[in-house]
């Protein structure tokens, strides 16, 4: 019998959908598969007869064949199931890969073991339709759940009001932005210059800080990490990211150990540098390291003794990421101290790509017209993303989540810990939460083995494992995270 249902997932309507295509025969062969088992193989084989080529679209008359014959036979339960998971991804997971594979830049390892097509709170649904933990958010960036429906309609409304305009015109969506973005940033710092992407914000916040020291020497830490482009790749220290580019040897930039002051002191008394670039918690490179705690004060101390900028990368650590204390937005409240710039990305438009570099009005006046620009910086969409998204943050009092699942995840680790001898230390700030294996073999192991848990736990460094879960993680998520961590320490145990 025909299946109207079916036949929709399968010939798309581009009105209601214009993002997608029509199922290919790949995809509806690895779904059958997935939902029959091995029974599938005769239907398949009935399928292959409707269409010939296995990644060509199908048309509408193979479409109506195919949910004829599936319609007969199988089940109501198995034809939603074959239904929803072609409204998921109408392209097979193989396909996927392959083009993948075949056109994108090798600039990073290219993830294929699980393809997301949907996200619930902190959980991913992929290609094969299994659902996973997320603890890695993005990349941080994700924090109010893998999909967000009044972000969704707020971009959804926006883009046929007004898609785009430039960073020098006013427009109102900004300004909703501007307004409600107010009390949440460190004191003093509210003048903003958006742009789309981490190492932007970063190249565009030395750029600041030169106009206004007038000097171009920068101090930035060892272990830290500041994003890809030109300017961040060369103060960030990893030298396997600078060389290749020529950008290891940038008389400019003076690396030191995190921590030290006296190296810092020393540089500014040389009049080699003028500006400071730091995050308070090293996440990419160190395997989450927190600054000394009374080190950003005394840091601050010393840029004013010295009249330097203090650059705080706020990016992976900003917005509740780090909270000790209920409305602690930035790493920088929670060390007590005011930057002079701070840079923001990542949870700041709630997954939609906005960054921004934040400072007071005197550094902002060192700016004259003409010295930056942007075509899509602070456009409406990624105002209109911002604005939903810190007012979310606030509405949801997601530092206060922050602090409560923080402290159920840190008690739990260091059980493990005592648990199990591969697990030797644990460290962090908030959700930024990283445990040290035995070695890095074994992280890759026990990555492995959470992910037939169902985790998706994909950051490391070094013998460091890294989890950023979504500032919405629930209690029973971090539950579920506990108990699979123990199941995968022990079978690799
Ligand atoms: C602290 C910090 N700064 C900058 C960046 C770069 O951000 P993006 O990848 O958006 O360029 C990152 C990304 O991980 C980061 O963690």
């Amino acid at each position: 019998m025909f299946s109207r249902r079916l036949y929709q997932s399968l010939v798309n309507d581009r009105n209601e959908h214009p993002e997608r295509f029509n199922a290919t025969r790949e995809r509806v062969e690895e779904i059958v598969y997935l939902v029959l088992g091995p029974d599938a193989t005769s239907v398949v084989e009935q399928v292959r007869r409707i269409v010939g080529e296995p990644r060509a679209h199908i048309d509408e008359r193979q479409g109506h064949a195919i949910a004829e014959l599936l319609g007969d036979e199988c089940s109501t339960h198995q034809l939603n199931r074959i239904a929803d998971t072609l409204m998921d991804s109408e392209i097979s997971t193989g396909e996927a890969i392959d083009v993948h594979e075949r056109y994108k830049i090798p600039v990073s390892a290219l993830e294929k073991d699980i393809i997301p097509v949907r996200g619930d709170g902190a959980w991913i649904i992929d290609t094969k339709g299994r659902a996973y933990l997320d603890m890695d958010s993005n990349y941080s960036a994700t924090n109010l759940g893998m999909s967000n429906p009044e972000i969704a309609r707020g971009l959804y409304n926006q883009a046929t009001q007004l898609i785009s305009m430039k960073e020098d015109r006013v427009h109102i969506p900004r300004t909703r932005f501007l307004k409600t973005i107010r009390g949440m940033t460190p004191e003093g710092l509210d003048c903003f210059y958006w742009q789309n992407s981490g190492g932007e914000a970063v190249d565009k916040a030395i750029k600041i800080a030169k106009a206004y020291t007038g000097e171009k020497g920068v101090v930035a830490m060892k272990g830290g990490f500041h994003g890809r482009t030109h300017g961040a790749v060369a103060v960030t220290e990893n030298r396997a990211y600078r060389e290749p580019f020529f950008l290891d040897d940038e008389d400019w930039v003076h690396f030191v150990e995190f921590n030290d002051l006296d190296a810092i002191e020393a540089l500014f008394k040389q009049g080699a540098a003028k500006t400071v670039i730091l995050e308070l918690v090293q996440g990419e490179e160190a395997g989450i390291r927190p600054a000394e705690r009374d080190f950003a004060k005394k840091l601050r101390k010393l840029c004013d003794e010295h009249g330097a900028v203090m650059i705080v990368d706020e990016i992976q650590s900003g917005f509740g990421r780090t909270a000790e204390k209920e409305g602690q937005w930035f790493a920088s409240d929670v060390y007590g101290v005011v930057p002079d710039i701070i840079t923001i990305g990542k949870s700041f438009g709630g997954g939609y790509p906005v960054t921004a570099v934040v400072t007071n009005r005197e550094i902002s006046d060192a700016m004259q017209p003409g010295y930056d620009g942007s075509t899509f910086g602070g456009n409406p969409m990624a105002m209109v993303a911002a604005m939903i998204a810190t007012r979310q943050m606030r509405e949801l009092n997601i530092t206060a989540n922050v602090i409560a699942r923080c402290g159920q995840l840190r008690k739990g680790l260091e059980k493990l810990a005592k648990k199990h001898d591969a697990l030797h230390e644990v460290r962090g700030l908030g959700l930024m939460i990283a445990i040290r294996l035995s070695s890095e073999t074994l992280v890759g192991d026990v990555q492995a083995a959470l992910r037939e848990r169902r985790v998706k736990a994909s950051l490391s460094t070094r013998e460091w494992l890294r989890f950023l879960p979504l500032l919405v993680i629930t209690e029973s998520d971090v539950d579920y995270l506990l108990n699979a961590l123990d199941g995968a320490l022990m079978s690799v145990g």
